[in-house]
């Protein structure tokens, strides 16, 4: 049985200041017992994150990293650097980075094969434009994003992966994909998986889904088979994202 996993994106959201107030208000009703709970925060947060966090079973999350430990990439975090901070997650190859940073699958690939490498827990990134999903190549493009996502990563490491489905047309939109939309391509993304590793590691590897995810959408989205939790955007900032846990728990 896989354990639920709910990870906030606080995305550019969130000063020093407001994060610690934010945290010091929501810690106490997030905390589960049921499910991993993440906090993916700015970079400039992470400090006070993991400070304020610390004993709670509240996991502190980055939102990108770069694929080298160092070097002459001016405005870049490496995964190293995170993982001595005490991060254990870091979210590889979001659609929003893709878009406006132009981040390529190989690019992620070989951020999720590092962040792997540096024992961070990488929260991958797949989804469909809403042109591919009229097109109905939706399970196409996302078999091969998540194919490339894991080129070269043996089995052994990708287990720990998660991977996050997340539908461009549904993200900051209020557009929830239906449960159904939602479950049927997180089950073609664990039978890729199967494919790629077999059906243990597919069995074992988490799979969420994200776009729109709010305190009513969670409970049947929780609810599918090969839905293993959300990552939650806009939500994740309100009180709401206590409710959205505490329905992961049940
Ligand atoms: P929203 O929940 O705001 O739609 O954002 C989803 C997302 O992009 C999480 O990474």
């Amino acid at each position: 049985m896989r354990k639920k996993i709910i990870a906030g994106n606080w995305k550019m959201n969130q000063t020093p200041k407001e994060a610690e107030k934010f945290i010091r208000d929501c810690k106490e009703k997030v905390k589960s017992d049921k499910a991993d709970v993440v906090f993916c925060v700015p970079f400039v947060d992470l400090a006070a994150a993991l400070d304020l966090l610390k004993n709670t079973g509240i996991a502190v999350g980055a939102q990108n990293m770069h694929f080298e430990d160092k070097g002459a990439f001016t405005g870049e975090i490496s995964g190293k650097m995170l993982a001595e901070m005490g991060v254990q997650y870091v979210i590889n190859g979001h659609s929003e980075r893709r878009q406006y940073y132009a981040e390529t699958d190989q690019a992620v690939n070989m951020k999720v094969k590092k962040a792997l490498a540096d024992a961070l827990i990488p929260i991958v990134c797949v989804g469909e434009s809403l042109e591919q999903r009229k097109q109905g190549v939706t399970v196409d493009f996302v078999r091969m994003q998540v194919k490339i996502a894991f080129k070269d990563i043996p089995a052994g490491s990708a287990r720990k992966a998660v991977i996050a489905y997340e539908p461009i047309w549904a993200i900051g939109t209020g557009e929830t994909a239906t449960s159904e939309q939602a479950e049927e391509v997180c089950a073609a993304i664990r039978q890729t998986i199967a494919e790629m590793y077999g059906r243990e590691t597919a069995e074992v590897l988490r799979v969420q889904y994200g776009g729109s995810v709010n305190a009513e959408s969670a409970a049947e989205l929780f609810a599918m088979p090969n839905i293993d939790g959300g990552l939650v955007g806009g939500a994740s900032l309100k009180p709401e994202f206590a409710a959205i846990v505490q329905t992961a728990g049940v």
